[in-house]
């Protein structure tokens, strides 16, 4: 539409003009995808993002996401301005590790090492030892438990669960969830497997227990852009949110893929695999926020200092 085209437009001159990056997930829409990569800006992971916008030159990030993506680019580059098309945008994990329970519940176990995602506040961040994205994670905890470690992790259960699985890792974990990921149902995948036999089955670890047991390749975003590139397959079911198609089938223009079935019998879900948060991100608010310099991120000092420690080891991290 031409109100689309002209907030392309005015994004693209406002960007040049101050000097600013857009910095995407791929859970946004197309439109900003596009725009992020036409603009020599960048898709990614959680991670990605993050190492991105610590490294680019501009003076403005522009974050294109849920508010912890702003906040982590704040506190990493507090010189930098960080906008985001809305400061409403958060996160189920986010939300439900509230940072004054979480910190009563560090204090329970001072004997375990405080390994929390990425997907949360800076105050919970600052409480922690250690933050890690789900790219990470596993290798993280090896790490950890190589040393000996125990571990208390939040906030993401279902993250929590697999890496426990797949180390073996003493770790105590937070009850919470990410509405989106929750959503889908192993029935519905393995119904899926029925009709196509030789489809492969990507699964990111927010997904359920038995989600990810049928999982042929289980990681981050760009992972799992990359397994589906490497995979021989040429059916793709694929359990995440639907924003990733964009890039994937990008990337494997001559694939099938398939969105992964979030009712094994056909009901309703509340968020049916498109993340409602960050669904608020649109060319719109992005236009505004660099028009106005409206939704900037702001981070208090002292928590900026604390959770900038376990983000930095996040990032110096090499396993
Ligand atoms: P990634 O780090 O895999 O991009 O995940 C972020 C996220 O919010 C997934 O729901
Ligand atoms: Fe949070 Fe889930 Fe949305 Fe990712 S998809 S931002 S984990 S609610």
């Amino acid at each position: 539409p031409a109100e689309d085209e002209a907030h392309v437009n005015e994004i693209k001159r406002l960007l040049h003009e101050q000097n600013a990056v857009l910095v995407a997930h791929y859970y946004t829409d197309d439109a900003i995808q596009q725009l992020a990569e036409e603009t020599g800006g960048c898709v990614a992971d959680s991670l990605e993002m993050a190492r991105f916008g610590a490294r680019h030159e501009a003076s403005t990030l522009v974050v294109a996401g849920v508010r912890f993506m702003g906040e982590t680019a704040k506190i990493l580059s507090p010189e930098k301005r960080v906008l985001m098309p809305t400061l409403e945008a958060t996160c189920s994990l986010d939300v439900g590790c509230p940072a004054d329970e979480f910190s009563a519940f560090c204090d329970q176990h001072p004997d375990r090492t405080v390994v929390v995602y990425a997907n949360t506040s800076a105050a919970v961040k600052a409480r922690a030892d250690w933050v890690v994205t789900s790219s990470i994670a596993v290798d993280v905890i090896e790490h950890l438990q190589a040393r000996g470690e125990k571990i208390l992790w939040a906030p993401d259960k279902h993250l929590g669960n697999y890496i426990q699985q797949k180390t073996g890792a003493d770790m105590l974990l937070w009850d919470g969830a990410c509405i989106v990921h929750e959503e889908f149902k192993a029935k519905g995948i393995e119904d899926l497997k029925a009709l196509y036999p030789d489809a492969a089955v990507l699964v990111h670890p927010e997904s359920p227990a038995p989600v990810v047991g049928l999982a042929d390749v289980t990681g981050s975003t760009s992972q799992l852009i990359k397994a589906a590139k490497e995979l021989p397959h040429d059916k793709l079911i694929v359990a995440t949110d639907r924003g990733i198609f964009f890039k994937m089938q990008q990337a494997v223009p001559d694939k099938l893929l398939f969105e992964a079935p979030t009712a094994g019998n056909g009901a309703t879900c509340k968020s049916c695999a498109h993340c409602p948060w960050m669904a608020m991100n649109a060319l719109d608010n992005l236009a505004g926020a660099l028009r106005y310099g409206s939704g900037e991120v702001f981070v208090d000092t002292e928590l900026r200092t604390k959770a900038l420690k376990p983000l930095e080891r996040m990032l110096n991290f090499h396993s």
